[in-house]
């Protein structure tokens, strides 16, 4: 298995979690959406825009379980253009630590098991509850997560659960098998005025083969740090929920300027 994903920079395994453990968890991701207070909190989360990036919210969402809005689901106006559990873009980011239900999940034997296989000292750095709304669930541009989440050396692995089916006509993702062996093109990264994307290397993204990881409920998508992926907006009538987690590596030198930060109250922990 390590040598497949050491070749493509992912594995696909189906089943890897039960049914029962999706509902739960989109049932868990219901009740923290019922808390949360959208008129208070209206920040959209695009990955075309970054308006997200000035917003404080948004820069220190980090240590804590927060609430990101749909660009389509808000009005000219800020208000919102349809109930909030329908206007969610995703939740996150330490989910996976402040929540029980989440932390559980995140750490079940077999995902420890997964991950400390891959990493020599897995640390668990950010969770995000991703809706993939019916209808606007919006487009997710090429990129490598290591552009987000950055160590020397780098060491990022992303792990994505499929709660729902997930193919080409509900946003699924699409990868460049292999495209991980290329350079990380940019950095998303603090600096004094604020957050920036810089660019690293030139190098276009190759030609080769692109796939669709159509994942099946309860399937886990492993992704290498270095691994160009995309999903499509979602212009169907069904929604496409999934739950992310990013680990890196303990020995591995993690950047103060990477955008995603902790309080020393919440140090990172593994499995
Ligand atoms: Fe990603």
């Amino acid at each position: 298995m390590s040598a497949s994903f050491a070749e493509h920079g992912y594995l696909l395994i189906e089943d890897f979690v039960s049914e029962d453990w999706c509902d739960r968890l989109a049932q868990r991701a219901g009740e923290l959406v019922a808390g949360f207070d959208a008129d208070a909190h209206r920040t959209v989360f695009s990955t075309k825009t970054v308006a997200h990036a000035a917003d404080r919210y948004f820069l220190e969402s980090g240590d804590a379980i927060r609430f990101f809005l749909e660009e389509e689901a808000v009005d000219d106006a800020g208000r919102l253009n349809r109930p909030k559990e329908l206007a969610i873009n995703k939740i996150g980011h330490a989910m996976h630590d402040l929540d029980p239900v989440f932390s559980a999940f995140s750490r079940q034997p077999q995902l420890a098991a997964l991950g400390g296989g891959l990493l020599r000292q897995p640390l668990l750095l950010q969770s995000m509850f991703i809706f993939k709304q019916p209808g606007i669930g919006g487009e997710v541009s090429w990129h490598q997560d290591s552009t987000y989440l950055y160590t020397e050396p780098m060491s990022c692995i992303g792990f994505w659960f499929a709660l729902e089916d997930a193919d080409s006509s509900n946003g699924g993702m699409l990868a460049m098998p292999g495209a991980h062996k290329g350079p990380l093109r940019k950095r998303f990264l603090r600096k004094a005025a604020g957050l920036t994307t810089e660019t690293l290397d030139e190098t276009p993204w190759p030609d080769g083969e692109v796939v669709e990881l159509a994942a099946r409920k309860g399937s886990l998508i492993v992704l290498h740090g270095l691994l160009p992926h995309y999903s499509s907006p979602n212009r169907s009538l069904r929604s496409r929920q999934a739950y992310t987690l990013h680990c890196i590596d303990g020995a591995a030198h993690y950047r103060d300027d990477n955008w995603l930060r902790r309080g020393s109250h919440l140090p990172l922990r593994g499995f």
